[in-house]
């Protein structure tokens, strides 16, 4: 991905200083060596943050209700071990995340060599796509489905097929098939879904893992499990190697900056992922912080009341406007704008300009709808009062672009 400031313009191998004729290093001999699979990739930035849109917009959001944060925040336990850690940070964590990792064994009923701990399933999904994904090796995903993944497969030369959504739902007969016939080495399903917010039962789940091709390993991304109704988390072994579930402190647990995450699977998988990935990528402030909040089972109880509320919040400001809201298994609602994409566009942009920070799906026909995360009411006030305007400035630029 771009950082701010890179030229997704630019062409691959181009020095930018090149031309400057009076800056030192302009010259096209000076200048990154870049890979060429890493040349041959489009500059992208797969989200773009609050903060960067504040910073160009030139003023704050009223409301962050963009990025599926649960604004609910962490457990106060966690906070105070969090702050009690900070002044640890002259040291690099624990490698192992000992205590973390032991601590959820315990919780989960496995062992701890069922359990990696890292920072969070961002980077998580790229270890397991350095650890098992070489250039041109098919991986299948869905079309529209949580798109970080897509960009670490394209980062280490994958081959991406993709199936459609079926109503509004990552498709499992439809990935299974086209893993078979691709002969994919990974296929990633998030359980519940982002964007959508649906998910398939448990039984769905054990159905597929019993149905994975040979030499294909189900990506199971459970990063909203906390929030979803019981009944959606399957009972399975950790030893079965033909899934691996990743699971996050961001969401359920409400500690996004943090960076917490955990692959939870066989032993055989685990291993690897301690060759690779970065040792010291969970600070020691972020696995006290992890430890605290995986204790205190009683706020995250109080945090799936406030989610469960805010959606029906969500649902009723949609309503109020006469939208239809999807059902949702996360801490987020996606919004039927009850047009195309285009409209959909208008609304988010009309949104932004009110001050609301909210994101939208990328595919038809799932982008003619808006994502809403869940928040406190002060920013379900604030939606809720900018959503009729958004509205009626879609409906206004519709007309005038007919
Ligand atoms: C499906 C899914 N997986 C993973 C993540 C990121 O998780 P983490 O914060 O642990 O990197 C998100 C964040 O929105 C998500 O929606």
């Amino acid at each position: 991905m771009a950082p701010a400031g890179c030229d997704a313009r630019k062409r691959p191998g181009a020095n930018p200083l090149a031309g400057r004729a009076n800056s030192p290093y302009a010259s096209d001999m000076i200048g990154p060596r870049l890979t060429p699979l890493v040349e041959s990739l489009p500059a992208t930035v797969p989200f773009v943050g609050p903060e960067a849109q504040e910073r160009a917009r030139g003023r704050p959001f009223a409301a962050r209700l963009g990025a599926n944060e649960n604004g609910f925040g962490p457990s106060p336990r966690a906070i105070r071990a969090m702050a009690e850690a900070a002044a640890d940070v002259w040291m690099y964590g624990d490698p192992e995340n000992h205590a973390l990792r032991h601590a959820l064994a315990a919780h989960h009923g496995c062992a701890p060599e069922n359990i990696v701990v890292g920072e969070g399933i961002d980077a998580l999904l790229g270890y397991l796509v350095r650890l098992t994904v070489a250039p041109g090796d098919p991986v299948v995903t869905s079309d529209g489905a949580y798109p970080t993944f897509n960009y670490h497969v394209a980062g280490f030369g994958g081959q991406l097929h993709k199936a459609p959504y079926r109503d509004d739902m990552e498709d499992p007969e439809a990935l299974l098939a086209l893993a078979g016939r691709s002969a994919a080495k990974l296929l990633y399903i998030a359980n519940p879904d982002n964007p959508m917010g649906l998910a398939h039962p448990a039984e769905t789940i054990t159905r597929m893992i019993a149905a994975v091709p040979k030499g294909t390993l189900l990506v199971l991304d459970e990063a909203y499990i906390e929030l979803a109704p019981e009944g959606t988390a399957p009972a399975i072994d950790p030893e079965d190697p033909r899934v691996i579930r990743m699971r996050t402190f961001s969401k359920g647990y409400g500690m996004a900056g943090a960076r917490v995450g955990y692959p939870h699977r066989a032993r055989p998988l685990i291993c690897p992922f301690e060759r690779g990935p970065n040792q010291f990528g969970v600070c020691p402030p972020s696995q006290a912080g992890a430890l605290a909040a995986l204790a205190d089972q009683d706020w995250l109880a109080r945090t799936r009341a406030s989610v469960g509320a805010s959606r029906e919040r969500i649902t009723r400001i949609a309503a109020e406007s006469g939208l239809k809201a999807l059902p949702s298994a996360t801490n987020f609602v996606a919004i039927d704008c009850g047009a195309d994409g285009a409209f959909a566009r208008a609304v988010l942009a009309a949104l932004t300009e009110a001050d609301i920070f909210v994101r939208m799906p990328y595919t038809a026909p799932q982008d003619r709808c808006i994502r809403v995360s869940c928040g406190p009411e002060g920013a379900m006030q604030a939606f809720g009062r900018a959503l009729p305007h958004a509205l009626g400035a879609a409906r206004a630029k519709a007309a005038s672009d007919r």
